[in-house]
């Protein structure tokens, strides 16, 4: 770990915002994770996680608007030019896909390119597939020496993941960034992945941010939790805090919503009424007043501050008191 400042902050993200033309698909975004912690990012589909994502590892969509900081063991991706951001990835910074064809070339086999990710050590060529071979036993590949000369379609959706997750730890980055990483995986898949995480996270030194829709996959893995709607960050907790004492209404809505929060069985799982804003431009005031069921007329019209409500405890709502 080099580079992180002295209060163990690894990522700082200040004030961001990302614009595909006219929509706003990220507005104003704080947060920060420090050494040895896992963060989640949870919220509905279209709620600007991705965007987010990719802010983060200063790989925004072609044409798209970055402003704000992103600062990563004290430097800014958002500010540097594109060599610079292209050395942090890797470094600094390496993503976990829900696609983990994503993170591979599909003409070159895992052992090449696991032995080119680590192109900044100084080990010999030999060593370097030896460490691509322990790390692929590590996260579980069985016979890796055999995995090395595979190309990544030969591999099951689980084992992908693996070999993804492998790649990105090789890189030995001080933010690890994961998208989705269990959304296109089986129910067993996802749960295997998970324990995988939860066991990787003792050993990863930096920082891990963790996106998802699925709050069951934030209690099993996070420490702290941003929740993000319409392009903003509405409440921020820990975990604890944000599954036994949410202060937002989106956030109550969503814990409602979650099957782990039903007792019994049910014909249907309910869902949050109506949907998620368009962003071109977000409506005024706050923009989950439109499905708010405590909604005031001060909600249409005017920002809602953020409220500090216990220490690293807040939501940005009118309703929500100190
Ligand atoms: N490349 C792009 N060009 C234009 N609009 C985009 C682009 N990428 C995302 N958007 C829009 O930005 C908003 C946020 O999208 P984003 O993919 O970040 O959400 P998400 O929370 O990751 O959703 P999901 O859970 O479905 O992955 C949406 O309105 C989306 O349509
Ligand atoms: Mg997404």
């Amino acid at each position: 770990m080099t580079g992180a400042q002295d209060d163990g902050t690894v990522l700082r993200v200040e004030g961001l915002s990302v614009s595909y033309g006219a929509v706003q698909a990220l507005r104003g975004a704080s947060l920060i994770a420090r050494r040895s912690e896992v963060i989640g990012i949870v919220g509905e589909s279209g709620c600007g996680k991705s965007t987010l994502a990719s802010a983060l590892i200063g790989l925004p969509a072609p044409g798209a608007r970055m402003r704000g900081q992103v600062e990563i063991g004290g430097r800014d991706i958002v500010a540097a030019p594109e060599r610079a951001r292209r050395a942090m990835r890797g470094a600094a910074v390496a993503m976990i896909f829900q696609d983990p064809m994503t993170s591979f070339n599909p003409v070159l086999t895992l052992g090449q390119q696991l032995t080119d990710f680590q192109h900044r050590s100084a080990l010999p060529r030999r060593a370097r597939r030896a460490r691509a071979a322990a790390m692929l036993a590590r996260v579980g590949l069985p016979d890796p020496e055999l995995a090395l000369d595979r190309h990544i379609h030969e591999l099951s959706g689980g084992m992908r993941q693996r070999a993804a997750i492998a790649a990105a730890l090789l890189m030995q980055p001080q933010l690890l960034v994961a998208d989705e990483p269990t959304t296109a995986l089986d129910v067993t898949m996802e749960a295997q992945i998970i324990h995988l995480l939860r066991e990787l996270r003792h050993e990863h030194q930096g920082a891990i941010v963790v996106i998802t829709h699925h709050l069951g996959v934030i209690g099993e893995l996070c420490d702290r939790v941003y929740v993000m709607y319409a392009g903003e960050i509405v409440e921020e907790g820990t975990t604890d805090e944000i599954y036994h004492d949410p202060r937002h209404p989106y956030t109550q809505a969503l814990i409602a919503c979650d099957p782990a929060h039903i007792a019994g069985t049910v014909d249907r799982l309910p869902t949050i009424p109506d949907r998620v804003p368009d962003l071109d431009p977000p409506p005024p005031g706050c923009s989950f007043a439109p499905r708010c069921p405590v909604a005031m007329a001060r909600c249409r019209t005017d920002a809602p501050p953020r409220v500090t409500v216990g220490p690293g405890h807040a939501a940005a709502c009118h309703r929500v008191t100190p």
